[in-house]
């Protein structure tokens, strides 16, 4: 089963990090967010505390999903608020999919429903090669200039705190989780079908995932809320927690 941390009492609320992170990248916001509700961080396969997916299938974000879902079955929970963040969002977005009636509200942090380009894909497989050979370390060089805005001070404690989460993670966990991605559907034409109250998050200086991305969601999602940190990358809840964190805090008010 996933590794997870629980916080609090109430309607209950999932915390789905991004590639190649762990639960950690939520801890400014758990505590405002567990005051009222029922908070549940989780690590997803092959990162943080999770075990990788298993060798033998052929990694895919529905799999994932179903991950998720069988960690709430086990802490007996029909239905849930969801928020991901990047990757997360694309699995967030899976689970809407696949079973709407466990998802009571989305929260689309730093993501998008398109898919990979098939440059995009060829880019991850270059990168399992690397890492492959030079460890999680070539992930965490290649990636974490693109993880924050340009103005973030160069010598900001948050940029050792990701390098380390990065290097931590499993070079089988971040191996699936990228072939996963990479073979991700376009998930455009299911925005329509939400039905649950949607907050989309995007930092105006994400270099990752462009703030484009986010405005085309919502303007396909029919309760859709978008909203846009100033000055924030790609890490926008480190980068900018109280503005994230009230904006979660608003979206929960809206689906109670
Ligand atoms: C993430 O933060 O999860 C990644 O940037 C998503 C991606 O590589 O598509």
């Amino acid at each position: 089963m996933l590794a997870f941390h629980e916080f609090g009492t109430g309607p209950a609320v999932l915390l789905l990090h991004g590639f190649p992170l762990d639960h950690t990248i939520w801890e400014r916001q758990v505590d405002r967010l567990a005051a009222h509700h029922r908070v549940i961080l989780v690590d997803l396969p092959g990162m943080g505390k999770s075990r990788p997916l298993p060798a033998a299938e052929v990694p895919t974000i529905a799999l994932i999903a179903e991950q998720v879902f069988a960690l709430m079955d086990a802490r007996k929970l029909g239905e849930a608020a969801v928020v991901g963040h990047s990757m997360g969002g694309y699995i967030a977005l899976a689970m809407a999919q696949m079973a709407p009636w466990r998802v009571t509200g989305l929260a689309l942090v730093g993501t998008q429903a398109l898919p990979d380009s098939p440059e995009a894909r060829t880019r991850r497989i270059a990168m399992i090669r690397q890492m492959q050979e030079q460890g999680t370390g070539a992930v965490a060089e290649a990636m974490l200039d693109k993880l924050f805005a340009p103005s973030l001070p160069a010598d900001s404690p948050l940029r050792a705190q990701v390098d380390a989460m990065i290097r931590r993670s499993s070079v089988q966990g971040l191996k699936a989780a990228l072939l996963a991605m990479a073979h991700r559907p376009d998930m455009s034409a299911s925005l329509y079908d939400i039905a649950v109250p949607t907050l989309i998050l995007t930092g105006t200086e994400d270099q990752a995932t462009p703030p484009e991305r986010s405005e085309a969601m919502a303007e396909a999602i029919p309760d859709a809320e978008l909203v846009r940190v100033p000055g924030a990358g790609h890490m926008l809840m480190m980068e900018a927690p109280e503005a994230v964190t009230e904006a979660l805090e608003r979206w929960l008010e809206r689906i109670a």
